[in-house]
């Protein structure tokens, strides 16, 4: 695991958004796993100006988002969907079939997972994957716990997590209480890893992140298990990271 640090919040996205336009400049059809959160915001706002400006196409890119809150449809002013269009597919020049969201509302969540799964496998798996981190170490909405989930699965959110986003709902009632999420198997497959955080909330799972041994109570330390995984900071979240 590389940890990178960077000055502000800015660099950092700059410096993703440089690391994601040499991937699909390289390979055009590349497959993406992305994160919605507030974490990659900058991140998407500067993939819109490097398609803008610069003519970066995503005209053959596929994506694959890691979650959806189970229960809210799509057109949902706080789902995952809208998120995705609203901050990044909008504004871009992405295929709408080369997208691929967690359903939030599937008839048969089992059915419907092994489905996604067998999609990203279809692809050939993800080249790269974007990844933000909770406060209590889940990626994607794999949660501390004992065990944890290999492949997409409906998960019960964690009362920290149903806490940290509450921000976005008028109340903490109204978060959903579960998700369907991607399993660590799945974001362990990808070729690549790129893990953001900003912000002094991170700083104390950062610095559990390069010091804990691999533990499902911290799903993140099992990107360790990874061999090519950069994780972006800046100064307030790496502040707990040994030099
Ligand atoms: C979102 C996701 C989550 C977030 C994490 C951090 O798709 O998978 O793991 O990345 O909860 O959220 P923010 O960025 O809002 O701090």
């Amino acid at each position: 695991m590389q940890f990178q640090t960077f000055d502000t919040y800015e660099a950092l996205s700059k410096a993703a958004a440089v690391a994601i336009a040499e991937e699909v400049r390289a390979n055009p059809r590349a497959v993406l796993g992305l994160a919605t959160g507030s974490t990659p915001l900058g991140l998407y706002r500067e993939l819109i100006r490097l398609h803008r400006e610069e003519g970066l196409s995503f005209a053959q890119v596929k994506t694959f988002n890691l979650d959806e809150y189970y229960g809210l449809a799509p057109d949902h002013s706080q789902s995952y969907h809208h998120f995705m269009w609203e901050n990044l597919f909008s504004h871009i020049d992405i295929s709408k079939e080369n997208i691929n969201i967690p359903s939030g509302t599937p008839d048969d969540v089992d059915a419907y997972c092994r489905a996604y799964d067998a999609r990203i496998n279809e692809v050939g798996g993800i080249d790269l994957q974007i990844l933000g981190i909770g406060t209590n170490g889940h990626i994607g909405f794999n949660e501390p716990g004992e065990e944890l989930t290999p492949r997409c699965h409906r998960v019960q959110l964690a009362e920290a997590t149903i806490e940290a986003n509450a921000r976005f709902f008028d109340n903490a009632a109204d978060v959903p209480r579960t998700a369907i999420t991607m399993g660590m198997e799945s974001i362990l497959q990808a070729k690549k890893i790129m893990l953001l955080a900003n912000g002094e909330a991170k700083a104390p799972v950062i610095g559990k992140l390069q010091t804990s041994g691999i533990t499902t109570k911290i799903p993140a330390t099992l990107l360790r298990l990874h061999r090519h995984v950069h994780v972006y900071v800046d100064a307030a979240a790496a502040s707990q990271l040994a030099r």
